[in-house]
């Protein structure tokens, strides 16, 4: 594991020029990339990052990671809208190839079965971005997610709907769809990424607890890729 404490102004500059420099190494990468609202100023640099390094990124594939149920297509807070919305729209036609649930139909099983199929063509993902849930989750794999939960529907956490309220569900949704925790750590690299003092004591925990379900984050210690990219704010709690 890699653990990196980036200063809260530096933070998502240092995180866009990462992802940037990996795609420049990779150009047909295939990356899972997160919501919520830790990611988003780093979405907000990366095209400014791309184009510096003359990185193209037709030949990308981005992965969707996770996505709400019950909300119509176009909510703004669904995952793969905030994702068109926030990055890919801004990467214009040439942007990379994006996967994701298709869960406007009425089975949501079906949806993660189509989803692991596209995941299977592709060969597996190279690079997982996580954001961190203030109770440990990764994704939408909620407390009590061993570490080969496959890609499945799931029932939502109370802070989890409680989070989809800050993004502009409300009513919140009840449950989502997630990439399993078993393709996370299937993954060749994982980056966990927290930000805010909020994010502090589960942080902790995850990286200095015990390595247990009932805290998904702490099952990515056992992967040889984790790089940890945090904001001195949200490290505070790390011993
Ligand atoms: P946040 O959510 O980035 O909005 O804090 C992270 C998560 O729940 O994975």
């Amino acid at each position: 594991m890699t653990l990196e404490i980036v200063s809260t102004s530096s933070w998502p500059d240092h995180v866009a020029g990462l992802l940037a420099d990996r795609v420049a190494g990779e150009l047909d990468l295939v990356v899972c990339l997160p919501t919520g609202s830790t990611p988003l100023p780093v979405y907000d640099r990366l095209p400014s990052a791309l184009q510096a390094r003359g990185v193209a990124v037709a030949d990308v594939t981005v992965v969707a990671l996770d996505e709400f149920l019950g909300l119509p297509a176009g909510h703004p807070a669904r995952c793969d809208e905030i994702l068109r919305r926030r990055l890919l729209q801004r990467l214009g036609p040439a942007g990379p190839r994006s996967i994701g649930f298709d869960v406007g139909g009425l089975d949501p099983d079906g949806a993660c079965a189509a989803f692991d199929r596209e995941l299977g063509h592709l060969g597996g993902i190279d690079l997982v971005v996580l954001g961190l849930g203030r109770n440990g989750h990764v994704g939408m794999n909620e407390p009590g997610s061993p570490p080969d939960a496959p890609t499945r529907a799931v029932a939502l956490a109370p802070s989890t709907r409680e989070a989809a309220i800050g993004y502009g569900a409300d009513p919140a949704p009840t449950h989502g769809v997630t990439l399993g925790m078993g393709a996370i750590l299937a993954a060749r690299e994982v980056w966990l990424l927290a930000t805010g003092a909020a994010k502090a004591e589960v942080l902790g925990r995850a990286m200095n607890g015990p390595v247990t379900s009932r805290l998904p984050a702490s099952l990515l210690r056992g992967h040889p890729g984790l790089r940890v990219l945090v904001d001195d704010a949200a490290a505070a709690g790390l011993s």
